[in-house]
């Protein structure tokens, strides 16, 4: 049986989260530079132009996470800068950029990950309706079949789309995240476009052999609060749009919209044969998983009929989030996961709790010390979990958040752009040197 010395750990990043040198060698504005310009969206005001400056201190990050054990390094790709123009001419500065973070990689003896799409469109796609118009799925192959000729002969783990619902729900529902569109169309929509993109940006880098694809998928864990039938249901709604929606179409389950009625309205965008290409039979599938939600029903919320109990009004705790931060959603969901198919390799692709200035770091290590607990439960019921990613290496620009959210397990001086680790971090080194040294994913 696989032990818990077995598991392969890693940490995560993004491009827009990081990189910073957001006008440099040629890139494009994405949907983030557009929305971090307009009034009040970020909470502290901020922007990710400079945000870790990842694009100047790649090798000092990747250099970090040697130095803390770590065997993964996922990064994800700026369309914008490989495509300033969202398609056709390939600014090869962008492409020269990410050879170099992959050959350092691989020269300090770290497993480089590319996820294709966390959540920055070129603005110039946006301006023609971004991920509501069907034409995206061909732009995406484009720029998917741009990165397999770059970089799959020396990046063999790729993760599609990070968190669909993330981007899709934030972005084109609720409005809070880039492009800041709102309303049930643009998300039917473009939540219908982006998994028949990713369905077949699979099959673009799948004509490369040797390669292993996957997809990121964010899972909320989500309870009635009241043991009511009602409640129950509210719960079940909610969870069928958070926790299956971006998954079970790719399974061949279709849209899961006998328990989500409102997802029968995607037929709207259906074409004759889109069910059957969503059809996807992934490598490995990226569990994501952080906090918790408890709601009730309530019929004046439109499509779900459900409203968030926030975690005050229940006597819980919560992080700079707003969220209960819940490990025990890790083994939840992994289990739940591999109920769907238990051969399937199954990654903890992210997970982490943000903190806010100055508070303890102990909660952060005993975040981790409880999400090791976790995947020894897990894996003591045979679930083929392959390893953990956390997220993440550096605090950096959290979205709608901006800076004020603390994720990283190294600190960063926003003047100096200077890196020092975290008592979580110099926690987890040792941790990490006192296990097997875990093997590189297999080649
Ligand atoms: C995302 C990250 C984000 C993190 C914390 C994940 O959903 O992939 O980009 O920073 O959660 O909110």
């Amino acid at each position: 049986m696989k032990k818990l010395d077995d598991l392969i750990w890693g940490v995560t990043i993004a491009a827009a989260q990081t990189e910073g040198a957001y006008d440099k060698d040629g890139r494009g504005p994405s949907i983030w530079d557009t929305f971090t310009q307009k009034k009040f969206r970020i909470k502290d005001g901020s922007n990710a132009k400079v945000a870790t400056d990842f694009y100047h201190r790649y090798k000092e990050d990747i250099d970090f996470t040697v130095a803390i054990g770590l065997k993964i390094f996922r990064f994800s790709i700026s369309w914008s800068r490989i495509l300033p123009e969202g398609t056709g001419k390939v600014n090869q500065k962008g492409i020269d950029f990410y050879n170099k973070v992959i050959e350092y990689c691989l020269e300090v003896g770290v497993e480089p990950w590319i996820t294709t799409y966390h959540w920055d469109l070129p603005q110039i796609l946006q301006d023609q309706g971004g991920w509501t118009n069907r034409k995206i799925i061909d732009w995406y192959v484009e720029y998917v079949t741009i990165l397999r000729d770059n970089f799959a002969d020396r990046v063999k783990y790729w993760i599609l789309i990070n968190e669909g619902i993330v981007c899709m729900g934030g972005g084109y529902f609720l409005g809070v995240h880039a492009p800041g569109k709102r309303g049930i169309r643009n998300f039917l929509a473009s939540t219908h476009h982006l998994l028949l993109s990713q369905a077949k940006g699979f099959k673009i880098l799948k004509e490369k052999q040797g390669l292993k694809v996957g997809t990121a998928i964010s899972c909320t864990k989500i309870d009635p609060y009241q043991d009511t039938i009602r409640d129950q249901k509210a719960a079940k709604r909610l969870d069928t749009l958070m926790n299956r929606l971006f998954i079970e179409p790719h399974l061949g389950l279709g849209y899961p919209d006998d328990d989500l009625p409102i997802l029968k309205r995607m037929a709207k965008y259906y074409k004759i044969g889109d069910l059957e290409a969503l059809r996807t039979d992934f490598d490995f599938w990226g569990i994501q998983t952080y906090a918790r939600e408890v709601v009730r029903s309530a019929w004046y919320v439109p499509y779900l009929g459900a409203m968030r109990v926030k975690p005050k009004k229940r006597g819980v705790a919560t992080s700079i989030m707003g969220w209960e931060t819940y490990p025990k959603g890790i083994s939840d969901f992994l289990e739940r996961f591999a109920k769907y198919d238990s051969q399937k390799p199954l990654w903890l692709s992210e997970c982490g709790m943000a903190l806010a200035k100055d508070e303890d770091e102990q909660h952060r290590i005993e975040y981790y010390q409880k999400v090791i607990e976790e995947m020894k439960a897990i894996i003591h019921k045979g679930v083929n979990l392959k390893g953990v990613l956390l997220w993440t290496l550096v605090d950096n620009f959290e979205w709608a958040e901006g800076y004020l959210p603390k994720f990283g397990i190294i600190a960063l001086d926003r003047k100096t752009l200077k890196r020092t680790m975290k008592p979580s971090a110099i926690w987890l080194q040792k941790y990490l040197s006192t296990i097997k040294a875990a093997i590189i994913a297999e080649r």
